[in-house]
């Protein structure tokens, strides 16, 4: 059995970056862009997409550490990618940048650098996978595969933006679920799991079941997420909270069409009437039909393992962890 802990998958990420910083003289090109390169690399993530490709993988029979290592460490760099580049567009920082004051989320000229460290690292991610191709003579369809799933993450966090624009279609359940599946979904469910299936050489009917399995866990994961970060927006918080972008809050406007009838998306655009339509909300009510949701999306997840050839795709207690953090 090949385990590799989050450590491991930490240290090999900053292996590669350090390498490539040295190579480019990224350092004396920028000293800011090298520091949120670090800082973003060595924030304290839960590495869920290494992990769940290392331990289907493994479930599968596929053994070779170098290649798992590699491999792995390249979907958490396209995750930090992902998470910079949102963080430019959400007009906050998870990590705190040099002479930023606690507890503020002003933008600071070194926020700007995060869009330019989220191209390093989506350009490494990809030459990793390339080189790692070439080199242990895996299945080449992994760069496609990747590929497709980057386009369809970058497209997704578009339509994450235009969500409440005026002429995008209602927020239906529906859409909000495709929307979950092209901006989370593919890239942090269902690649570590393609890749993991094409690494052990698995048939594509598993693929196909194996997606499914991805995109249920991804929408349930991500309904958890959107409640967790509105509910302080609706129950109050201790401290003061950043002014999020308006599309922040596309389940709780989702939630407001489903239940309420109502298409609220022209109120999420101020201040002041989203305080208004948020003090309407209960978020005990909202809570009810996120889990319903994700009830849902769980059962299907289910069903759809129980299709895979392992009894044991992954180890149950880990994909329950990811549900519920
Ligand atoms: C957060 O993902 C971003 C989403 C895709 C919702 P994670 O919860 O996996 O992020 P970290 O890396 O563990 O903080």
């Amino acid at each position: 059995m090949t385990t590799i802990t989050p450590q491991e998958i930490e240290n090999e990420m900053i292996r590669i970056v350090e390498q490539e910083i040295a190579v480019h003289e990224l350092g004396d090109h920028s000293p800011t862009l090298t520091t949120t390169l670090r800082s973003y690399i060595t924030r304290p993530g839960r590495r869920i997409r290494p992990q769940l490709l290392v331990e289907t993988a493994c479930a599968y029979g596929y053994t070779n550490r170098t290649v798992l290592m590699r491999v792995a460490a390249a979907t958490e760099l396209l995750h930090i990618f992902a998470l910079l580049h949102d963080d430019r567009l959400d007009g906050v920082s998870r990590v705190r940048h040099q002479n930023t004051p606690k507890d503020t989320y002003a933008v600071t000229p070194a926020h700007h650098y995060e869009l330019l460290a989220g191209d390093i690292l989506h350009t490494i991610a990809h030459s990793v996978l390339v080189d790692t191709v070439h080199d242990f003579d895996i299945a080449r369809e992994i760069l496609s595969t990747v590929r497709r799933i980057s386009l369809t993450t970058i497209a997704g966090q578009a339509m994450d933006m235009e969500f409440l624009h005026k002429n995008a279609p209602l927020p239906s359940t529906e859409r909000l679920k495709t929307l979950y599946d092209r901006k989370t979904g593919y890239y942090s469910f269902v690649a570590p799991l393609s890749i993991a299936l094409l690494l052990a050489g698995a048939p594509s009917s598993e693929q196909i079941t194996a997606q499914r399995a991805g995109l249920a866990l991804g929408r349930a994961f991500q309904f958890r997420d959107d409640l967790t970060d509105i509910h302080p927006y609706i129950t109050g918080a201790s401290v003061p909270l950043p002014h999020p972008a308006n599309w922040e809050f596309n389940l709780a406007g989702t939630y407001l069409y489903e239940v309420h009838g109502t298409d609220s998306r022209s109120k999420w655009s101020t201040n002041a009437s989203r305080t208004r339509l948020l003090s309407t909300i209960r978020f005990h009510e909202l809570a009810q039909f996120t889990e319903q949701q994700v009830e849902f999306e769980l059962n299907d997840f289910r069903d759809a393992v129980s299709e895979l050839r392992p009894d044991n795709l992954c180890p149950m207690d880990f994909l329950v962890s990811i549900i519920n953090a």
